[in-house]
């Protein structure tokens, strides 16, 4: 940023095995985001490298790095990123447009997929006239459409109440039964649960539970002005 220089990600050594749940938490400015984008090749880092199964991300060019995005990783945005202008329906079958895959199929598997989140009698609903949980499921089956073993998920349940946070979180344990791998991320303390890996983040490093339990914990200052 002109002058300054930010570091989002500083000396980020990390291992995420294949079928696991990820949690990676951390505060606001930490650099979550930033790790998410560049696991889901949306981002490319300054230097590092970040191997895939198999597949090195840096070495990839635009063509083939947009063929991984499409076919390997399912992204969940914090803030659903449907289309408004679309229905559920219409926007589940977007993505696969790009993908090859057959028109009469297209139908199928989105309404297959709004059924697997509990929105099939939503369908030709458009995002403003969904809940905010509703939307994310969208989001969420629209993620599946190509059937992708990574999951990426930004703050999945960060603008949802506590039943529908719970509820995504819920379709995401599924999909990892299922054998998909899970990287979500989060500063609820909830997430804690449904992770089989933690992994904390501060100031863009990685850092242990402890160090990020004694950062996150805070005196409250004594009240003097009460009576
Ligand atoms: N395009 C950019 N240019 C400059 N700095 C950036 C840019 N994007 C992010 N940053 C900085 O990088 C750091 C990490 O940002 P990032 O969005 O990854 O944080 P985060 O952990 O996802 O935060 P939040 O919980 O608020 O979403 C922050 O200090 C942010 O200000
Ligand atoms: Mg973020």
């Amino acid at each position: 940023m002109g002058r300054q220089k930010v570091h989002a990600l500083d000396g980020v050594n990390l291992d995420i095995a294949p079928g696991s749940f990820t949690v990676i938490m951390g505060p606001s400015g930490s650099g979550k985001s930033t790790l998410l984008y560049l696991l889901g090749g949306l981002d490319r880092a300054t230097s590092g490298q970040i191997w895939v199964n198999g597949k090195e991300l840096e070495g990839l060019d635009e063509n083939d790095l947009g063929i991984y995005r499409r076919k390997s990783v399912g992204f969940i945005f914090q803030s659903f990123n449907l289309i408004a202008s679309m229905s559920a329906l219409q926007n589940v079958i977007f993505p696969m447009r790009f993908a090859g895959i057959p028109r009469g199929e297209r139908h199928k598997r989105a309404v297959r997929l709004l059924n697997q989140v509990g929105l099939g009698k939503r369908a030709l609903h458009k995002p403003t006239e969904l809940s905010g949980g509703q939307q994310q499921r969208v989001a969420v089956a629209r993620a599946l459409v190509n059937n992708p073993a990574l999951i990426l998920a930004d703050e999945p349940t960060g603008n949802l109440d506590t039943t529908s946070s719970f509820a995504i979180m819920k379709i995401l344990k599924e999909l990892n039964e299922d054998g998909r791998t899970i990287v979500v991320v989060s500063h609820d303390a909830r997430m804690r649960q449904f992770a089989s890996h933690m992994v904390y983040i501060l100031d863009g490093k990685i850092v242990s539970e402890a160090e990020y339990e004694e950062a996150s914990s805070f005196e409250i200052p004594e009240d003097d002005t009460e009576e």
